[in-house]
């Protein structure tokens, strides 16, 4: 198979879909692998490194968008075929987040791509190696924390110096999923003080094994088949503002990570949170991209609130791009590898591609074929704006 590495052009992005390793592991397995010159230098990965790897490297994007499948983290929705979007019939890889904005897709199937997004992979053990949104959200707990920890003007481990002693931080993560999760290890291990809250009481003894206390405050929340955490009743969210009050208050460094699939984040640190913080105190929200935590988040800026700094990220991954990368194209490597085994091929008469619908990895990621959106609820979504998506 032809396989094309892009150059992202997204505002900001500085993370490459596949690492000079990933295409030695792709050559091996006795494909040719093209990137597109300059692919891999925002992560530190320069095109040297993909020749030796035995990839090609050209400037030409024409060889790269007109491989049989071609490999992006996010492709640009304007692009020109053959240029900057791939042509029509290829395979596209990448994340093309079908539920918060279906344009991709659409475009995805206009072109008549068969196009697999990382983002809707099934949460079930066989996927974990090609599951991009943990991995991503790995990189964002621990960079929350270690921000966090730059930016506090306290020590984080319990000291005692000749001076005295200095009591350890109070870290408090809202949010339990892998990026909390990766935030309380984190935290712990630079000597805090760590608490934790989530609405899905299955996760307190994930919590308590890394060292940090779960906060029992009464609300419970449903969750889906998959484990995603389903929104709260009005009056229940009421209640658990109230009973976040003071573990906020007290907390140094609040770590907010909760997010509800399809919908906008919930608020869990109010103005009148923040304002009764105290004065040094630290708040990273990694929900900044869904409509943030903190009701004082300015996506992508950090902001000073009553001597409170407030830091809501944006593309957490791209501020580590060596490491985002290198785990982006395991997850790539991994995926592909699977959809190959599974089967994937165009005939030699050519046409649409064949793939493997009843493998429940190769179903739920692949959001377009043969001219046709396959998730009904890009469908619906695409429906309720009106047709607006289509014009675009
Ligand atoms: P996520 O990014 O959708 O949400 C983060 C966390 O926020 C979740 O733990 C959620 O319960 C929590 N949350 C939502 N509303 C809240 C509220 N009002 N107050 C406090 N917390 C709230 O979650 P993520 O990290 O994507 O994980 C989702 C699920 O998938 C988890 O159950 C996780 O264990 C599971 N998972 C399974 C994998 C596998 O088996 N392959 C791989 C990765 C995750």
């Amino acid at each position: 198979m032809r396989i094309g590495v892009v150059r992202e052009t997204a505002p900001g992005e500085r993370r490459v879909s596949l690492v000079p390793d990933g295409v030695a592991r792709l050559v091996r397995a006795g494909h040719a692998v093209f990137v597109q010159s300059g692919a891999g230098a925002a992560s530190y990965y320069p095109d040297e490194q993909y020749v030796k790897a035995g990839a090609t490297v050209t400037e030409d994007p024409s060889i790269v968008f007109g491989a049989d499948v071609v490999l992006h983290i996010r492709p640009s929705p304007d692009g020109e075929p053959g240029r900057s979007w791939p042509v029509p019939g290829a395979v596209l890889v990448g994340t093309l987040a079908p539920l918060s904005d279906p344009r991709l897709t659409a475009r995805a199937a206009q072109t008549g791509l068969t196009a697999f997004s990382l983002d809707t992979m099934p949460r079930i053990s066989r996927a974990q190696s090609m599951d991009v949104l943990s991995s991503m959200s790995t990189i964002a707990g621990y960079y929350a924390v270690v921000w966090a920890a730059s930016r506090l003007p306290k020590l984080f481990p319990l000291l005692m110096t000749a001076a005295g002693t200095i009591a350890p931080a109070r870290v408090l993560v809202l949010g339990a999923g892998v990026a909390g999760l990766q935030a309380i290890a984190t935290a712990h291990r630079l000597g805090a003080t760590v608490q934790a809250f989530d609405t899905r009481p299955v996760v307190k003894e994930q919590v308590e094994s890394l060292g940090a206390s779960f906060l029992t405050l009464d609300v419970t929340g449903a969750q889906t088949a998959e484990g995603y955490a389903q929104q709260l009743a009005e009056d229940v969210h009421a209640r658990e503002l109230a009973l976040l009050r003071d573990p906020v208050a007290a907390a140094d460094v609040v770590v907010t990570t909760a997010q509800v699939p399809g919908s906008r984040a919930p608020e869990l640190v109010t103005a009148d949170m923040v304002d009764a913080m105290r004065p040094g105190s630290v708040i990273v929200d990694l929900a900044a991209e869904t409509g943030g935590n903190c009701a004082r988040s300015v996506p992508g800026e950090v902001v000073e609130a009553g001597g409170v700094t407030v830091f809501a990220p944006l593309n957490v991954p791209s501020l580590m791009p060596v490491h985002a990368s290198q785990l982006y194209s395991r997850n790539v490597v991994n995926f592909l590898t699977h959809l190959i085994e599974r089967g994937l091929s165009r005939p030699e008469s050519g046409g649409a591609w064949r793939w493997d619908a009843q493998d429940e990895i190769c179903r739920r990621t692949c959001v377009a074929h043969a001219g046709e959106i396959l998730h009904e609820a890009v469908r619906e979504r695409l429906a309720q704006k009106g047709g607006d998506a289509d014009a675009r």
